[in-house]
């Protein structure tokens, strides 16, 4: 006798953005694919979204769109099967789900999961979906809470879960619960967004639905979740992951302070921990303190260089003596001896800073 087959839930994939406030990590990698515990960030989402029983994701593709099917293909190897859909110019976020609509499968009344391509997240996937298919909601949005709401899209909720407004970065947030980027869809609501057109879900879709009287729902929690689209959040992302504060079906390894890749060489008197990641064939050297971080592949940390909660890009050298904390260190550039960077700088790719170039000091 034949097995009743599950009723497969597909999901669309947001990775049209381009990352603006990563650069320079994302001068020549989109967001999605930057290397984060060890490997793509998206294939920490996918595995997590495939644990939840989606076995079809279509990408929603703009900036540098070929890279995203020359990093995953048709997904076989991830057990999934994968579909790229590419605006020729950005259509936003309501007009990129539109776009990418036209290569599901499913008929009008199915749930259809829809995520942004920067968030990690501990959240119930199957759960958000029940509540939705129960309620038989237009959309569930994931929900969650934050200290500055003002960054994010604010949503209120009634005590039955009504979502009763969508603020998007509206300077006064009249609650701290936001839009946490995942949403399921009624199929025939995504249907109703114009087509070929700019649209943005948060700014004109959910505020459009709401006032329409459809039911819009918060599938509010309180589990593991992170935007990942600031330098500094994108290393938390990674040691967190590193460190197992959120699980990922996709980590490369044990968790545990350090997860060193392939090839790596962390000498005997180096001290790397924190959650940090050294890239494949990434060496550091004794006396260096690394901690926190993302080391790209092929980089050095030289003898009694000291990196915290900083990204050092691939082929990169930090010079004896340097000192960087919340960094970002483009790909092949050197930072000489004696240099120290602190929150917030950003050195381009390639630049080679000259010993003692840039100094801190705390008498400003
Ligand atoms: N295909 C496509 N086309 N994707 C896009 C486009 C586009 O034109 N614009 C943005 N995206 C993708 C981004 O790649 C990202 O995965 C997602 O849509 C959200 O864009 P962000 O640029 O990261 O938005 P945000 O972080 O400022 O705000 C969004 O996420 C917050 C949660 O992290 C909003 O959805 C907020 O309401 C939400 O609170
Ligand atoms: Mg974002």
């Amino acid at each position: 006798m034949m097995e009743t087959p599950l009723p497969e839930l597909e999901a669309i994939l947001l990775v049209g953005g381009q990352g603006t406030r990563l650069r320079p990590l994302t001068l020549g990698t989109p967001k999605p694919l930057l290397p984060t515990a060890g490997v793509p960030f998206l294939a920490h989402q996918l595995a997590r979204a495939r644990s939840f029983g989606v076995r079809r994701i279509v990408f929603a593709t703009s900036y540098r769109a070929e890279m995203f099917s020359e990093a995953f293909g048709d997904g076989s190897a991830f057990g999934l099967s994968l579909e790229y859909m590419t605006e020729e110019t950005p259509l936003g976020t309501g007009g990129a789900i539109r776009n990418a609509a036209d290569a599901l499968t499913c008929g009008p009344d199915a749930p259809v999961l829809v995520l942004n391509g920067d968030i990690l997240s501990g959240h119930d996937i199957g759960d958000q979906v029940a509540r939705h298919t129960a309620r038989q909601a237009a959309v569930t949005l994931h929900l969650t809470e934050v200290e500055d709401p003002s960054r994010f899209g604010c949503v209120p909720t009634d005590e039955d879960g009504r979502v009763t407004a969508f603020l998007e970065k509206t300077p006064n947030p009249v609650t701290n619960r936001i839009n946490a980027g995942c949403y399921v869809f009624t199929r025939s609501v995504i249907d109703t967004i114009p087509a070929g057109e700019v649209v943005s879900v948060e700014r004109e879709t959910f505020p459009g639905l709401i006032e329409d009287g459809a039911l819009v729902l918060g599938y509010a929690d309180a589990s593991y979740w992170l935007d990942v689209g600031t330098p500094g959040a994108f290393v938390q992302g990674s040691r967190d992951l590193v460190l197992g504060r959120l699980a990922s079906p996709a980590l490369p390894g044990p968790t545990g302070d350090l997860l060193a890749l392939p090839g790596a060489v962390v000498d005997a008197g180096a001290k790397v921990d924190g959650g940090s990641v050294v890239g494949a064939r990434a060496v550091v050297e004794a006396g260096a303190q690394v901690s926190g971080s993302v080391l790209g592949d092929d980089c050095v940390i030289r003898a009694g260089a000291s990196v915290t909660d900083s990204v050092v890009g691939i082929g990169a050298r930090i010079e004896p003596g340097a000192v960087l904390r919340d960094v970002v260190v483009g790909d092949g550039a050197v930072v000489g001896p004696g240099n120290e960077l602190l929150a917030g700088s950003r050195v381009w790719p390639g630049i080679v800073l000259p010993e003692c170039a840039i100094r801190f000091s705390s008498d400003r």
